[in-house]
C-alpha cells in the first residue's frame, strides 16, 4: 500500500489523575503492560502503518517518554556485551525513528492538543494515536483507516458500539453506514448524557486527519469540561467536507480506566512467550480458590 501518510501525532500531557500515585511524577503514557510502556505500543501500531514520524504533545513531568525513544549507550553496551541481541535490536529499532516533541503549555483539551502539532505537520494528513486505547496487535484497525484515506482523501475516524452506560465517556456519532462498517458522518456530539446521544457509535482513539482540521481548531471555543473539542472542530468540518468513520469489530482495551488496564495486563501476559504458562497456571489455581471460597 502507497501510505499518503506518514506521521502521527500523540497527545500525551494529560495528567493521569485516575492512576495517581503512579502517575505524580511520571508519565500515565509509561505505565507498563507487561514489559512495555502505554506510550510503545501506540508508537509500534503505526510503525506498522509504515509511519515513522512521531510527534508527541507532552507536558509537566513527561521526560520519560522522551529518554525512552532516545538512544540509550550505556544500556546498549550492557545489553552488546551480555549477548542480549534482540532486545538490543529492539532498542535500537525504536530510537531510529524521527521524533518531534511539544509541550502543551496549559491543559487545554485534545483539540488544543492537535493545535500544538501544526508547526510539524504543516500541510500532510496525519494519525492521530490516543496511547490510552490499547488496539490489540493482531487487529488491523489504523491500517484499514489508511485504505479508506487512500480511497476518499478525507478524514476518517475510528468508532465502535459501547454500551449505553458508557456513552458519556465519549464523542458520538450519527451518520449512515455507506459500506460495511464505513460510515459517513453528519453529526457528532462529545461525551452526551445517554438519553440525547444520537447512537450508540463512538469515536474511539484513532483518527487520520487531514491539514484542514488546524483552522478549525484554531476558531474553536471552549466546549465540554471547558476544553478545546477535536470533536467540535470535527463537526464544523464537517458541514463542509465529508467525515468517513470506520466501525471496527476487534478488540480494544480502555487502559485510561483501572479495569480497563488490567485486563489488557492480564490478556497481554497470557500471549507473553516468558510468563504465559506459568501465569494461566497461576490464573487458573487462583480463580479455583475463588470459586471454592463462595461455594463455602
Ligand atoms: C477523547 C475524545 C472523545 C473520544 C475519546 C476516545 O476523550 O474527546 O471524543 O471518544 O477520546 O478515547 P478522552 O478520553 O480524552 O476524554
Amino acid at each position: 500500500m502507497i501510505n499518503k501518510v506518514k506521521k502521527a501525532v500523540f497527545p500525551a500531557a494529560g495528567l493521569g489523575t485516575r492512576f495517581l500515585p503512579a502517575t505524580k511524577a511520571s508519565p500515565k503514557e509509561m505505565l507498563p503492560i507487561v514489559d512495555k510502556p502505554l506510550i510503545q505500543y501506540a508508537v509500534e501500531e503505526a510503525e506498522r502503518c509504515n509511519i515513522k514520524e512521531f510527534v508527541m504533545i507532552t507536558g509537566k513531568s513527561k521526560r520519560a517518554i522522551e529518554d525512552h525513544f532516545d538512544y540509550a549507550w550505556e544500556l546498549e553496551e550492557n545489553l552488546k556485551s551480555k549477548g542480549k541481541e534482540a532486545m538490543l535490536e529492539e532498542i535500537r529499532r525504536l530510537a531510529q525513528h524521527q521524533f518531534a516533541y511539544i509541550r502543551q503549555g496549559a491543559p487545554l483539551g485534545l483539540g488544543h492538543a492537535i493545535l500544538c502539532a501544526r508547526p510539524f505537520v504543516k500541510e500532510e494528513p496525519f494519525a492521530v494515536i490516543l496511547s490510552d486505547d490499547i488496539i490489540d496487535p493482531e487487529d488491523k484497525l489504523l491500517e484499514e483507516m489508511l485504505h479508506i484515506y487512500n480511497k476518499y482523501e478525507a478524514t476518517v475516524l475510528a468508532l465502535e458500539r459501547v454500551p449505553k452506560d458508557e456513552i458519556h465517556r465519549y464523542g458520538i456519532i450519527a451518520g449512515t453506514e455507506i459500506k460495511k462498517n464505513i460510515f459517513e458522518i453528519s453529526d457528532m456530539v462529545e461525551k452526551p448524557k445517554a438519553s440525547a446521544a444520537p447512537s450508540d457509535i463512538a469515536i474511539i482513539g484513532r483518527y487520520i486527519l487531514t491539514p484542514d482540521i488546524f483552522d478549525f481548531l484554531a476558531k474553536t471555543p471552549p466546549g465540554k469540561g471547558g476544553e478545546i473539542q477535536l470533536t467540535d472542530a470535527l463537526k464544523a468540518l464537517l458541514k463542509k467536507k465529508p467525515v468517513y468513520g470506520y466501525l471496527f469489530e476487534g478488540k480494544r482495551y480502555d487502559a485510561g480506566d483501572k479495569f480497563g488496564y488490567l485486563k489488557a495486563t492480564v490478556e497481554f501476559a497470557l500471549r507473553n512467550n516468558e510468563v504465559k504458562d506459568q501465569f494461566r497456571d497461576y490464573l487458573l489455581s487462583t480463580l479455583s480458590s475463588i470459586m471454592s471460597n463462595k461455594e463455602h
